[in-house]
């Protein structure tokens, strides 16, 4: 099974990345991974599209560079992982340049989903759950997680305005109402184990789904 985990900056989508890990690894192999990451080309991307001293990047460009590190992160690790029989989390994948670059900064649909096209080849998680915040809690969490140290600093992501961070999420909300089958949204203003509680039976229950399914 291939789950991704999706939502605007602050939603802990690595953190119950890690504890829906934990839990299901005692079960199933588990690959815990992230975009932009999980290869090293994926990690290098991600300094230079986060980090605030890199050059300054058309929101096209950014498109192309997270493409090319989904790309190979589909090929060198994804595609294997899966072909082995392992269950997949990756936090963030191809919903966050339809939400980012789409939604955030307005780069066509036609171009979005050519390059998801591209760079996916065709592997569409069987799940995502989409974390949904408010902006401002989200902004107002990460700047805290910032100076406290639990999580990687505030990025040039965060750094954009408001009205960026709403168009995101309004994003997410018309995909997860365009893709009721794949998309599951969870309320993630709420305490860090209500939110665990919900996102571990939403996944149980589709493994459940496709048990019985695999068993007709
Ligand atoms: P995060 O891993 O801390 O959430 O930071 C990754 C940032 O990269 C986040 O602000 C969203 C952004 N991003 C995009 O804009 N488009 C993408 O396709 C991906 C994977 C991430």
């Amino acid at each position: 099974m291939f789950v991704t985990l999706e939502g605007p900056e602050g939603s802990g989508k690595t953190s119950q990345g890690d504890a829906l890990g934990t839990v299901l690894s005692a079960y199933v192999p588990i690959l815990l991974t992230r975009e932009p990451g999980g290869t090293e080309l994926g990690e290098r991307v991600r300094d230079i599209l986060l980090g605030f001293g890199g050059p300054a990047l058309d929101p096209v460009t950014q498109l192309l560079l997270l493409s090319a590190a989904r790309a190979q992160h589909v090929r060198e690790v994804l595609r294997p992982a899966i072909a082995e029989g392992r269950s997949v989390l990756c936090v963030r994948y191809a919903d966050s340049s339809r939400a980012y670059q789409g939604g955030g900064d307005g780069v066509a649909e036609a171009v979005i989903e050519a390059a998801i096209a591209i760079a996916t080849d065709g592997l569409e998680p069987d799940l995502t759950i989409y974390l949904d915040l408010d902006p401002v809690v989200g902004l107002r969490r990460r700047a805290m997680a910032g100076t406290e140290g639990a999580q990687e600093g505030w990025n040039r992501f965060d750094a954009r305005e408001l009205a960026f961070h709403q168009r995101v999420r309004e994003a997410y909300k018309r995909l997860a109402r365009a893709c009721p089958g794949r998309v599951v949204t969870v309320d993630a203003d709420r305490p860090f184990e209500a939110v665990r509680a919900d996102i571990l039976e939403i996944v149980l229950s589709r493994i459940a789904v496709i048990v019985r399914g695999g068993a007709s």
